[in-house]
C-alpha cells in the first residue's frame, strides 16, 4: 500500500471551490429556487481569498514581486485579511489603510494577521489626503518594491472571477441557473462572475446590490455619478461612493437598492433559519431577493443563485451585537424574532 499523506502543501491550496446550498426555511414563503454560494470556506472566510492570491500570483508571474516586497491595500478589512494569509505564506510584507467603519474585530483580526493597519476617516471625499485610498497610494510612493493591489482599479479583480467563481457556479448549477443576484461594491464579484455565466448563456439574468447612499444604482442607469446619492450608511463592502472601474456595468441588467436595518435583520434571519452564520452583506443580498420576490421577478422554475461574501464572526460587535442594534435603532420598533435570552445563574 502506498504510503502517502492526504494533505495540502499550504493553506492557499483551499481557496476556492466553495460549496452551493440551497436555502430551505429562509426562502419558504419565496417563489423559485434558491441556492446560496458560500464564500465563508475560503480558508480566510471569505470571497477576497480568490482575488488576493490571483491578483498576487499574477504580480509574481510578471516578475513584479520579489522576496521581502510590500504589498500595499485599501480594504473593509476581508481583502486586508485575505491579502495577509497570502503574504505570510509568500514571505511579504503587507500594509492595509482601512475605513474607520470597519469593526474593530476586523481591525484587529488584520494585526492579529502581521499586517500594518492605518485606520483612516470613513467619511471624507476620496480626494481628500486622509481617504485610505489617498494614504495607501502615499505609502506605495514612500515604499520601495511595493505594489498596491487597488481592487476597486484593478481588472484581475474582476477577472480572478470570471476565472473561478463564475465557472464553479455554471458546473454546480448544471447550467441552469436562471438569477444572479450579489452584492456590489468593487464590483470584482459580481461582473467577473456574471461575464462568465452570460458567455455561457445570455439569458443568465444578474441583479446587483446597492446600498441607499451609493451612487452605482443610479450610475447605472444614468451613466452619471449623482453627489446626492451619496450619504453615510453602515454596511461594510457594498456600494460605494465612486464609480469603480473594476465594475462592468455592461454585464449587469439591474440593481437593487437595501437598508442598512432590513439587511441586518434578513443576516440574522438567515443565520436562526438556515444555521449559517453570514455576514452584513449576505443579510443585504438576501433582502435584495426578498423585494426582487415581492416585484414579481422569479417564477416556480427560476433557479437563483445568491453570493454570501462571509464569515458572521466578522459582525460579533455590530450586527450581531443587541447592543449595537439597539444603538443604531434597528432593535427599538420591531420585536426580534427568536433571539433567546441570556439566563444566568446564580
Ligand atoms: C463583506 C463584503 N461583501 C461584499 C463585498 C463586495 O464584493 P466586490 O468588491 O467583489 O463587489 C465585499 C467587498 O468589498 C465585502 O467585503
Amino acid at each position: 500500500m502506498e504510503n502517502k499523506i492526504d494533505a495540502h502543501d499550504n493553506i492557499l491550496e483551499l481557496i476556492g471551490n466553495t460549496p452551493l446550498v440551497k436555502l430551505n426555511r429562509v426562502a419558504d414563503s419565496l417563489t423559485g429556487n434558491f441556492y446560496a454560494k458560500v464564500e465563508a470556506f475560503n480558508p480566510g472566510h471569505s470571497s477576497k481569498d480568490r482575488i488576493a492570491n490571483y491578483i498576487i500570483e499574477e504580480a509574481e508571474r510578471q516578475g513584479i514581486l520579489k522576496e521581502g516586497s510590500t504589498i500595499i491595500e485599501t480594504t473593509s478589512g476581508n481583502t486586508g485579511f485575505s491579502i495577509a494569509m497570502v503574504s505570510i505564506i509568500k514571505g511579504y510584507d503587507c500594509i492595509l489603510a482601512v475605513s474607520s467603519k470597519s469593526s474593530p474585530d476586523k481591525i484587529d483580526m488584520l494585526r492579529s494577521m502581521g499586517a500594518k493597519v492605518y485606520v483612516c476617516p470613513a467619511h471624507v471625499a476620496p480626494e481628500d489626503p486622509r481617504s485610505y485610498y489617498q494614504v495607501a497610494k502615499r505609502l506605495h510612493e514612500e515604499t520601495s518594491d511595493s505594489i498596491y493591489i487597488n481592487q476597486y482599479f484593478n481588472k484581475l479583480n474582476t477577472e480572478a472571477h470570471y476565472k473561478t467563481t463564475g465557472p464553479e457556479i455554471w458546473k454546480q448549477t448544471n447550467g441552469q441557473i436562471t438569477h444572479l443576484v450579489a452584492c456590489s461594491g468593487t464590483g470584482g464579484t459580481i461582473s467577473g462572475t456574471a461575464q462568465f455565466l452570460k458567455e455561457q448563456n445570455p439569458n443568465v439574468k444578474v441583479i446587483g446590490v446597492d446600498a441607499y447612499g451609493s451612487v452605482i444604482k443610479k450610475y447605472h442607469e444614468t451613466r452619471k455619478i449623482d453627489t446626492n446619492e451619496i450619504y453615510p450608511y453602515r454596511i461594510e463592502g457594498l456600494g460605494k461612493n465612486l464609480i469603480p472601474s473594476s465594475t462592468n456595468f455592461d454585464v449587469i441588467d439591474s440593481f437593487v437598492k437595501v437598508t442598512d436595518e432590513e439587511s441586518a435583520h434578513t443576516a440574522r434571519e438567515i443565520s436562526r433559519t438556515e444555521g449559517m452564520f453570514v455576514g452584513y452583506t449576505s443579510g443585504a443580498v438576501l433582502q435584495a431577493v426578498k423585494q426582487l420576490n415581492e416585484a414579481g421577478e422569479f417564477t416556480k422554475y427560476s433557479n437563483v443563485v445568491v453570493i454570501f461574501p462571509d464569515h458572521g464572526s466578522r459582525y460579533m460587535s455590530k450586527v450581531y451585537s443587541d447592543q449595537w442594534m439597539t444603538d443604531q435603532g434597528f432593535l427599538n420598533n420591531k420585536t426580534e424574532e427568536a433571539v433567546q435570552e441570556i439566563q444566568f445563574i446564580k
